[in-house]
């Protein structure tokens, strides 16, 4: 995949990223060893994990090899809420393929919050321990979020509890039936961890993330974007629609793509 691809639409985009997921998981399969990947959720990556269940169901690509680490949780939440990401991951995808329930790791929203800082710790510890992110998928928020990391965030930040951003806050609204129903703080990996991952695969659909698009590829590495961290990452891909790419500078793309 090219550092920057623009598709005619999301569901070009998301079976791009769907077969490029296939074909590491297929290959590592073939050589008999796991694969770990970091997962994101939210309405970016749902068309990706369609895709993946087709493949699973008519291709047969097993996922039995396969060590998930999704990004974030929200906190509090019980992971058999509706609205919990742990929910929509085993709706999604999770439910519908063949990896081993004690191979799925989901940052856990019902712990007492005393208890959070060692979670993450070993949260930390059992990505290292599986050996590494190989693939990390991500979206972005219109903060220029990446996981639940807000601006202004650091390079070095680790697995953590944060506070949303208002913006966030605004758009999970939706999911929750209203601003006042809708958690303010959450649990996410830091962006220290997803630069670790040895591949990212970032995307993005339609025209709300355009501006904040441009931002995290064109303008400077600043705390305040931290998607633009992602500059530094020697295996970075954007895959966007016509739309979320609308703002870049045609050198941008054309260099690029
Ligand atoms: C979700 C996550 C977030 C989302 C971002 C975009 O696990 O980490 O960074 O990727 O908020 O959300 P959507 O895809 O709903 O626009």
């Amino acid at each position: 995949m090219r550092p920057i691809q623009v598709f005619d639409d999301k569901m070009e985009g998301s079976k791009a990223i769907a077969r490029h997921i296939a074909h590491l998981v297929k290959r590592r399969r073939e050589e008999h060893k796991p694969v770990v990947l970091g997962l994101a959720t939210g309405s970016t990556p749902i068309g990706v994990y369609e895709e993946l269940v087709r493949i699973h169901k008519n291709e047969g690509l097993s996922f039995d090899h396969v060590v998930t680490f999704n990004l974030d949780e929200y906190y509090p939440m019980r992971p058999s809420s509706q609205q919990s990401y742990s929910w929509f991951m085993h709706h999604h995808l999770f439910n519908h393929i063949d990896v081993p329930a004690q191979n799925i790791h989901i940052p856990d929203g019902a712990l007492a919050k005393n208890h959070i800082p060692a979670f993450c710790r070993g949260y930390e510890a059992a990505i290292k321990n599986a050996g590494g992110i190989d693939l990390q998928l991500l979206g972005i928020g219109r903060t220029g979020h990446i996981g639940f990391n807000e601006p202004p965030v650091s390079a070095d930040s680790i697995t953590r509890l944060v506070s949303l951003h208002p913006i966030t806050i605004e758009d999970a609204a939706r999911d929750f039936g209203g601003i006042s129903f809708t958690p303010t703080e959450a649990i996410t990996m830091g962006i220290s961890m997803i630069m670790q991952a040895r591949e990212i695969v970032i995307a993005g659909w339609g025209p709300n993330k355009a501006a904040i698009i441009k931002k995290a590829i064109e303008a400077n590495i600043d705390e305040q974007i931290p998607a633009s961290y992602l500059q530094t990452h020697p295996s970075v891909k954007w895959v966007l629609d016509k739309e979320a790419a609308a703002e870049l500078s045609e050198m941008t793309v054309h260099t690029d793509a």
